[in-house]
C-alpha cells in the first residue's frame, strides 16, 4: 500500500464516523431543551443582556466543549459560576442537542 492508498483509507474511515456524530446529536430535542437557556441566551440564540454571549451560529464542537468544561469544573472565572449551575444537570446526550440546535441557527440572529 502506498500513501495515496492510506489517504484514500483514512477518507474513507473519516466518511464513516461523520454519519454516526450527526446522528447523535437531534436539533430539535435540543430546541425543545434550550427553552431555559432563552432567559439568558435571547429566543433566537442572540443574548438581550450585553454581558452575556451569543450562541447562534457558534461552532458545534465549540459549544459542547465549552458546556461540557462547565459542567466538570473546567471552565470557572468570570461569569463560569452561573454556567455551571445550567450545565450540572444536562446529559451529554442533552449537551449534544443543545450545541446542533445553537449551532444550526443564523449568527446575529440572521440580521
Ligand atoms: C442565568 C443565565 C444563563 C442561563 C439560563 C444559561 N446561560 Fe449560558 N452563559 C451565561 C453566562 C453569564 C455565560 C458566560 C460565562 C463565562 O463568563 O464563562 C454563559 C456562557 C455559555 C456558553 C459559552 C459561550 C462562549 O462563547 O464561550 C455556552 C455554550 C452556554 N452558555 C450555553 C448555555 C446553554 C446551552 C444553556 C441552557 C441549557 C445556558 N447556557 C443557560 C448565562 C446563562
Amino acid at each position: 500500500m502506498n500513501v495515496k492508498h492510506y489517504a484514500v483509507a483514512g477518507i474513507l474511515a473519516l466518511g464513516a464516523a461523520v454519519p454516526v456524530v450527526a446522528s447523535a446529536a437531534d436539533a430539535e430535542a435540543g430546541k425543545a431543551k434550550a427553552a431555559v437557556c432563552a432567559a439568558c441566551h435571547g429566543q433566537n440564540g442572540v443574548a438581550q443582556i450585553p454581558t452575556y454571549p451569543n450562541l447562534a451560529g457558534q461552532n458545534e464542537q465549540y459549544l459542547v466543549s465549552s458546556i461540557k468544561a462547565y459542567k466538570n469544573k473546567q471552565r470557572t472565572g468570570g461569569q463560569a459560576a452561573i454556567m455551571q449551575g445550567q450545565a450540572a444537570a444536562l446529559s451529554d446526550t442533552d449537551i449534544a442537542n443543545l450545541a446542533a440546535y445553537f449551532a444550526s441557527l443564523p449568527a446575529g440572529g440572521g440580521q
